[in-house]
């Protein structure tokens, strides 16, 4: 599937994890805390409110996920890849990333007038409401991937670095 080259984010309300250096979040908390910012968006979406808000909640969570999901695919997963931890759960989430990207896609060039807008916006936020679980349960991939030796600290670093750029590029654009 095609990435966009530049992804955005827009969220002044967004929980941020910058300082320093030894204080700076692992990879696991890192990516926890994008999956909590995104579920508590996703919450106000469906409790519905002005449309204007709404559509701004929409966006915010597709520039969340369009991010996460990258910093994602680019550094965790083929960290959790070459570590030979689980095959098949990799790929699963692979597959749902594909879908949740799909459907962003959509969200994105339809637009919140569109007939299927609500649809779309509530299948992914199952979607990703799924995925998350699946990372975050027991037995789940970020427990797999600290008890099978990731350096999740160093990890973390590369993807707050990779975040930055993405959404410094998204700025710059903006
Ligand atoms: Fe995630
Ligand atoms: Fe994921």
């Amino acid at each position: 599937m095609q990435h966009a080259n530049t992804v955005t984010s827009s969220g002044t309300d967004r929980r941020r994890t910058r300082g320093r250096p030894g204080r700076r979040p692992d990879a696991v908390s890192l990516l926890k805390s994008d999956h909590k910012q995104v579920k508590a968006w996703f919450r106000e979406f469906e409790r519905g409110g002005s449309r204007s808000r709404k559509n701004q909640l929409a966006q915010r969570i597709c520039n969340t996920l369009k991010v996460h999901t990258r910093i994602e695919e680019e550094i965790f997963y083929p960290a959790f890849l070459a570590a030979g931890i689980d095959l098949a759960m990799h790929h699963e989430a692979e597959v749902e990333h594909d879908t949740a990207k799909e459907l962003i896609s959509a969200i994105e060039s339809f637009g919140p007038e569109h007939e299927y807008f609500e649809a779309r916006m509530k299948v992914l936020a199952e979607l990703i409401a799924h995925h998350i679980k699946e990372e975050e349960q027991r037995d789940g991939m970020f427990a797999k991937a600290r008890a099978g030796g990731l350096d999740l600290k160093q990890l973390g670093e590369q993807l707050r670095q990779r975040r930055n750029e993405l959404e410094g590029d998204g700025r710059r654009e903006s």
